[in-house]
């Protein structure tokens, strides 16, 4: 691995992707990444549901009307829901998951970008999370946060610039507004 901070700046939101497939031993260092992020009281009420097919990934980026696109080509999506029943802090809990997923398809020089469904609707003004769960199954009373695109990068980004950093919203002692 690359030094934590390199990765860091390095990562960059990725929308497109080539035909290539992950391999399974890459899936399993994604899916094991979900299943090792921290929860609130370690309630880890998450689902995640694995999209690999072609069609079902096409249905998915149509779930809302736009910055969805990602996920048609992406070589695989991870769909994140959460069983809000077992702890109030369900979404930190699957925005965190989402990022780790995220760093982990960092530094293994892979691609994603997180969609967010919570809250989104379809061009036809349908609510995302219930075109998710049409195509995915997940059962009403889980809440869909968010989908995960991921897949070989075929674009390049530039890294992060550190010049840019919102240094004003860093606070030292106390707030200042000033
Ligand atoms: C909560 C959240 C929701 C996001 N929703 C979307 C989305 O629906 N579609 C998308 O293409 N990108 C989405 N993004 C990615 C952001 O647009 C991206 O992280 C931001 O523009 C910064 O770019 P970077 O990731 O390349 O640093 C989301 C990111 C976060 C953290």
């Amino acid at each position: 691995m690359e030094s934590f901070h390199n990765l860091i700046v390095n990562r960059r939101s990725i929308r497109k992707y080539t035909s290539e497939q992950l391999s399974p031993e890459d899936v399993q260092s994604l899916l094991e990444a979900a299943l090792l992020a921290p929860t609130s009281k370690n309630s880890r009420a998450w689902h995640f549901v694995i999209i690999e097919d072609k069609n079902d990934l096409e249905r998915l980026s149509h779930c809302k009307s736009n910055y969805a696109t990602s996920i048609a080509g992406c070589a695989l999506a991870i769909v994140i829901a959460m069983d809000e029943a077992k702890d109030e802090a369900y979404i930190e809990d699957a925005a965190v998951a989402a990022s780790y997923i995220q760093l982990q398809a960092a530094d293994l020089g892979l691609g994603s970008c997180w969609v967010q469904v919570r809250g989104r609707f379809s061009a036809d003004n349908e609510s995302s999370e219930e075109i998710v769960r049409e195509i995915t199954g997940i059962p009403d009373e889980f809440p869909v946060i968010c989908i995960v695109s991921i897949g070989h990068k075929d674009e390049k980004r530039r890294p992060q610039n550190l010049e840019k950093l919102k240094w004003e919203s860093v606070h030292i002692g106390r707030y200042r507004n000033d």
